[in-house]
C-alpha cells in the first residue's frame, strides 16, 4: 500500500494508507462511460432549494484553474482537479471521484454489489430502478443538496435526479464532486477566479460572526476553512446509515475519524503549517490535534442520532435491538476518546453525556434484550448534549502540552482498547494527536521513512494488535512512555 499522492510532497502521505481500517480492500476496474443520466424524479417531486446551480467538476477542470500537473509553490496548489481524478492503477486516489461509478456492475467499471444491494433495497422498500438513478444511493454517491454546517434546511436531495439544479456541464457520473463539497458554484465561480476572494469575502460577510452562513446564503460557497463546517460536511456521509440499506448488503460504514479520513483525500495545504488567523479557523501547529477534536464532536452527535433512529424507527429504519447494538458500539467508541477532550473543553457537557451513557448502557445489557423506548430518551438526551459542543471544541484553547496530556489520558485509559469500535478511535486519535505533538516538536519526523519517532512507531504498532487483548494494553503503554 504505497500511494503517493500527486498534490502533496511525500512529507505527511507516508504510511498514511494503513491508517483507515479495511480502507485497503478493494477491487474496482476503470472505464466509467460518459453518458448522462436522464433525471428520474418521482411524480410530483419537488426541487430542493440552492443557492445556485451546481456546475460540475468539469468547470473547474483547466490548466489554468485545478489541473496542474504539478503543485504550484503557494496554496491553493491548483492540482485539486488533477489529483480528485487522478488513477492510482485500477483505484482512484480519492474515492469520491469514482463514488458514481461504484453503482454500477463490473461490466460498467463499477461494483457488482452495488446492483445486488439494490435488487434487495427494492425488495424491501417495493421500489423499482437502478442504484445510479435512487435517491437511496445517490444521496451520498453523488452529489446532493446541502446546507448542513450552514443552517440544516434541505435533507440532502440528490442533484443528479434534478435537472433543474444541474448546470450544463453537470455529470452524475463525476460522483461527489467539486460542488458536492464546496457548494453549488453557479454564482461563485466567476468571482472565486480573483486570488483570496472567498477568504475576503468571508471576512466582510461577518467572518466568524456569521460570515460562513452569508457566504453560503450570497454565493452557494461552503466555507470549509471553518473546521465546523468541514466536519459537519464529511460526516453527513460518513457516519450514519439506516438500517434498511445493512440489511440490504450495504457494508457498514468505515469508523470515522475526521483527520485519518482527511489524510486520504487530501488537496489542500496543511494548515498546521499556516499562521494562526481568523479567515483559517484552526490553522496552526495543533491543527491536527483540533480537527480530532471537532471530528469527535460531530461525530458523537451524528452517532447518538443513529441510535436515536435505530431504537425508534425511522423512514427507512425498523427498530431492532441488534442494528441498535452496533450504533450503541459505534457510539461509544467515540465517546472513550471525545471523554478527555469533551471533559476539557466542556465540562459540564462531559457530565451530561457521561450520565446520559449511563442510562443507554443500561438500556443496552449485555446479555438480554435492548430496551428500545429507554434507548431513544437516553439518545436523544446525549444527543441534544452533543450537539452545541463542536463550536467549542474548535475554539477552546489547546497547546502542545495539552495535546501530550490527551494522548496519555487516551493512552492510559482502559476503555480505549477494550471494544473493537473504541480501539478504531484510539489508534486514529492517537494519530491524529501525535501528528500535532511533531509539527510542535520535530516537523522532520513526520516525513522519516521509515519512521524513527518513538511515539509514532508505538501508534503505527496499534494497528496491528488486536483490541480486547493484552498485546493491545501493552501497547497503549507504549505510547504513553514514549511520551516521558
Ligand atoms: C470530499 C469533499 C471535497 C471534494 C469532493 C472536493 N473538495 Fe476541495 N476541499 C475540501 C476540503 C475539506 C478542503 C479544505 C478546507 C478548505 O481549504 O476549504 C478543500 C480545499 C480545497 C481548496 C483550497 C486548497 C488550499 O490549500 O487552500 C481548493 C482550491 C479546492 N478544495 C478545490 C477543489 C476542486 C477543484 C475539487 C474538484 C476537483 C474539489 N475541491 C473537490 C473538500 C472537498
Ligand atoms: C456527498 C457525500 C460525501 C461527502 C460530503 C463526503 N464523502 Fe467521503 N465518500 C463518500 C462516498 C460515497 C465514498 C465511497 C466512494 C466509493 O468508494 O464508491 C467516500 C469515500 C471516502 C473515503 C475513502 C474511504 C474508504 O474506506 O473507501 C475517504 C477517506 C473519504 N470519503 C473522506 C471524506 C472526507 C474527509 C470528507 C469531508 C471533507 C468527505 N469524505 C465527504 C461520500 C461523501
Ligand atoms: C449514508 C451514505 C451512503 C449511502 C446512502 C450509500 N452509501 Fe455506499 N458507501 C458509502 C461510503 C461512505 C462508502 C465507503 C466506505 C466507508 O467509508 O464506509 C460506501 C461504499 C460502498 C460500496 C463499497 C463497499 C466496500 O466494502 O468497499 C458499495 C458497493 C456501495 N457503497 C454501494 C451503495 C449502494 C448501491 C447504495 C444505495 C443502495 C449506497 N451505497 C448507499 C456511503 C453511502
Amino acid at each position: 500500500m504505497s500511494s503517493v499522492r500527486p498534490d502533496r510532497p511525500a512529507l505527511r502521505v507516508v504510511w498514511v494508507s494503513m491508517l483507515l481500517a479495511g480502507a485497503g480492500a478493494f477491487v474496482s476496474t476503470t472505464g466509467g462511460s460518459r453518458r448522462v443520466v436522464c433525471a428520474q424524479d418521482g411524480p410530483g417531486a419537488a426541487v430542493p432549494a440552492a443557492p445556485g446551480k451546481y456546475l460540475g467538476a468539469q468547470t473547474c477542470d483547466s490548466a489554468a484553474c485545478h489541473s496542474k500537473p504539478e503543485p504550484r509553490e503557494k496554496p491553493p496548489y491548483l492540482t485539486e482537479y488533477t489529483s480528485w481524478s487522478a488513477m492510482d492503477g485500477d483505484v482512484p486516489y480519492d474515492r469520491h471521484s469514482y463514488a458514481w461509478r461504484r453503482l454500477r456492475g463490473a461490466d460498467k467499471g463499477g461494483d457488482d454489489r452495488s446492483p445486488e444491494m439494490m435488487t434487495k433495497l427494492n425488495a424491501l422498500e417495493g421500489t423499482k430502478g437502478l442504484a445510479e438513478q435512487s435517491q437511496r444511493c445517490l444521496s451520498c454517491h453523488g452529489v446532493s443538496v446541502h446546507d448542513y454546517g450552514v443552517g440544516a434546511k434541505n435533507p440532502g436531495a440528490a442533484v443528479g435526479l434534478h435537472k433543474a439544479l444541474q448546470g450544463a456541464r453537470f455529470r452524475p457520473e463525476e460522483g461527489v464532486n467539486c460542488d458536492g463539497c464546496h457548494g453549488p458554484a453557479e454564482k461563485w465561480i466567476k468571482p472565486h477566479e480573483k486570488e483570496d476572494w472567498t477568504i475576503a469575502e468571508w471576512k466582510k460577510l461577518g467572518g466568524p460572526q456569521g460570515g460562513s452562513q452569508k457566504l453560503y446564503d450570497q454565493h452557494g460557497i461552503y466555507y470549509s476553512k471553518d473546521l465546523v463546517l468541514w466536519a459537519d460536511q464529511c460526516v453527513r456521509c460518513h457516519l450514519k446509515i439506516d438500517t434498511n440499506m445493512l440489511e440490504a448488503g450495504h457494508p457498514d460504514l468505515v469508523p470515522f475519524e475526521l483527520f485519518s479520513h482527511n489524510q486520504q483525500v487530501p488537496h489542500w495545504r496543511d494548515y498546521s503549517f499556516e499562521a494562526p488567523a481568523p479567515e483559517l479557523p484552526g490553522a496552526g501547529p495543533e491543527h491536527a490535534a483540533r480537527v480530532w477534536r471537532v471530528g469527535q464532536a460531530v461525530a458523537l452527535r451524528e452517532a447518538f442520532d443513529q441510535l436515536v433512529v435505530r431504537a425508534k424507527g425511522g423512514a427507512h429504519d425498523k427498530p431492532d435491538g441488534g442494528h441498535v447494538r452496533a450504533a450503541m458500539a459505534r457510539a461509544t467508541g467515540h465517546w472513550v476518546v471525545a471523554r478527555h477532550a469533551v471533559e476539557r473543553a466542556a465540562p459540564e457537557a462531559a457530565r451530561a453525556l457521561a450520565g446520559h451513557l449511563e442510562a443507554l448502557r443500561a438500556a443496552v445489557p449485555a446479555e438480554g434484550e435492548v430496551d428500545l423506548p429507554g434507548v431513544a430518551t437516553a439518545a436523544q438526551a446525549a444527543r441534544a448534549a452533543a450537539a452545541g459542543l463542536a463550536r467549542p471544541m474548535a475554539d477552546a484553547a489547546l497547546s502542545a502540552a495539552d495535546v501530550v496530556a490527551l494522548m496519555k489520558a487516551i493512552a492510559q485509559d482502559p476503555a480505549s482498547g477494550a471494544t473493537q469500535e473504541a480501539a478504531d478511535q484510539t489508534r486514529m486519535g492517537l494519530y491524529a494527536l501525535n501528528y500535532a505533538r511533531l509539527v510542535a516538536k520535530d516537523p522532520d519526523a513526520l516525513s522519516a521513512d521509515p519512521p524513527a519517532d518513538e511515539g509514532l512507531l508505538a501508534v503505527y504498532a496499534l494497528y496491528e494488535l488486536e483490541a480486547g487483548t493484552p498485546a493491545f494494553t501493552e501497547g497503549l503503554r507504549a505510547v504513553a512512555r514514549a511520551l516521558e
